[in-house]
């Protein structure tokens, strides 16, 4: 490997006595990465070029060279066919040089009254806008995938845990819902999200603004964005809006994780509430028995991994001075991989839950052995005119008797349960039963079967408002 670099084509290099060493190429270049941005970029540089024309910075004849040049390297670049160079160092410099070798002087103006510095801000912002977009298209897949889950077991009893034990009995539909809220509260946040990243830098050229009669606003239509980042310092050099975007990612992330825990859980033969098709799942190499839930395990141990890209975020801002600094080249690797970690997971993840075979018996099964309608039997004394501190005492006396003897409460007898209170009565029996239990929470937000079908109807409807 040579030391040097003969010849380096940087835009700056007149400047320069020498070209940079072969290591500072290969540090600094970011093409390997940054080309993922290149029809954005082009999208970006065509947006401008109209603009500069209409202010008559540039001719008719320049524009329409700069058109023609740019559909030329669009279709190159889509072919596979375009020669990216690590000697231009980014995307912008590689599109820009090839758009001169078409194009002539015409590629040369076009980066009057711009800089790569508002040129990069716009094209993340571009591409961002279309991974939200995915991403919100595959959280309204996976919450559907978990309505259609859901529907049928709206009346499917399973054991409510709190601290992993079995606690009281809620419906597997209800369980579900949980996700559907926690997954329509992340679309929430990357729609919100996007409002701040669908603005236009563009215009603050390299941080000062220029001084060139430009037309932001006209730019910004054409690129469909709803606004400007006024201040021109701001606008090259903060990232907040891709921070923000991994906030909400690393959530996302963070419910699938949750997610996975539980199907995990679940499978595992000990629990056995639900089996996982075979495509998603592998086996052992030395253990033949084995089938393992790889995909949940996957997505869990992945929401580390985006985590931490908030975490690298973070960190590349806090310490730079305005405005921009090369730190933020390291914005795109963390980013990208968000963006492709949640889109893929979410896409795999719609896929599962709709294969998720469910073994309803086995979840009545432990819902009916771990004592879970002993608050319905409180309430039912409280009913009765006792305060609940006192029920729930005289529940514990009944509960520890029949734990004693390895039996459930409704396997007590009417004469033995009046020995903890004379205030039970034959009416007792459809507060001890599991249908009995969740049919009682009838309100708003609660696990009664017809509750759990009113709230999947209005996440229907508000999901065909795509919302
Ligand atoms: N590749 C650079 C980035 O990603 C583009 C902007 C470079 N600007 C500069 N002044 N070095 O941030």
């Amino acid at each position: 490997m040579t030391d040097q670099l003969a010849g380096k084509s940087g835009a700056w290099s007149a400047r320069f006595s020498e070209p940079v060493s072969e290591w500072v190429k290969r540090y600094t270049a970011s093409v390997s990465f940054d080309r993922r941005l290149a029809l954005v970029d082009i999208e970006g540089s065509l947006a401008h070029a109209e603009m500069l024309h209409a202010q008559g910075l540039i001719g008719a004849d320049d524009l329409s060279a700069i058109r023609s040049g740019m559909a030329a390297i669009r279709g190159e670049i889509e072919r596979g066919e375009f020669a990216w160079s690590i000697d231009l160092e980014d995307v912008h410099l590689n599109i820009e040089k090839r758009l001169t070798e078409l194009a002539g002087d015409a590629g040369k103006r076009l980066h009057t009254a711009r800089s790569r510095n508002d040129q990069v801000a716009t094209d993340i912002r571009l591409w961002l806008r279309g991974a939200i977009d995915d991403a919100r298209a595959r959280l309204h897949a996976l919450q559907r995938a978990l309505l259609d889950l859901a529907e049928p077991h709206a009346d499917t009893i399973m054991p409510g845990f709190t601290h992993l034990q079995v606690a009281q009995p809620v419906t597997f539909g209800h369980h579900l819902l949980a996700y559907v809220e926690m997954f329509a509260r992340d679309a929430e946040r990357l729609a919100d999200c996007r409002r701040r990243v669908n603005r236009l830098p563009l215009g603050a050229a390299a941080l000062a603004g220029t001084s060139y009669p430009i037309d932001r606003e006209r730019v910004a239509r054409a690129l469909g964005f709803d606004g400007i980042c006024e201040n021109s310092l701001d606008a090259v050099s903060d990232r907040d809006f891709a921070i923000e975007f991994c906030a909400a990612a690393s959530l996302i992330m963070i419910h699938v994780s949750r997610l996975s825990e539980e199907l995990v859980l679940w499978m595992s033969p000990r629990v056995g509430f639900i089996d996982l098709p075979d495509r998603f799942c592998t086996g052992s190499s030395i253990m033949p028995q084995k089938k393992n839930p790889d995909v949940p395990e996957l997505a869990r141990g992945k929401s580390g991994r985006v985590a931490g890209h908030l975490v690298a975020l973070l960190m590349l801002m806090k310490g730079q001075p305005l405005a921009y600094n090369k730190d933020n080249q390291e914005d795109k690797e963390p980013l990208f991989d968000t963006a492709d970690t949640v889109v893929e997971t979410l896409h795999i993840f719609a896929d599962l839950v709709a294969g998720i075979e469910v073994r309803a018996s086995r979840m009545r099964q432990a819902a009916a052995e771990g004592y879970s309608t002993a608050t319905d039997l409180a309430d039912y004394l409280v009913r009765k005119g006792l305060p609940f501190r006192d029920a729930h005492e005289i529940v514990a006396r009944a509960v520890r008797s029949a734990a004693a003897r390895g039996v459930d409460l409704a396997d007590l007898g009417l004469d033995e349960l009046r020995g903890f209170s004379p205030l039970i009565g034959p009416d007792v029996g459809a507060a001890l039963t599991l249908e009995g239990s969740v049919a009682a929470r009838d309100h708003l937000g609660g696990t009664a079967p017809a509750q759990v079908r009113a709230a999947i109807a209005r996440h229907r409807a508000r999901l065909a408002s795509n919302v």
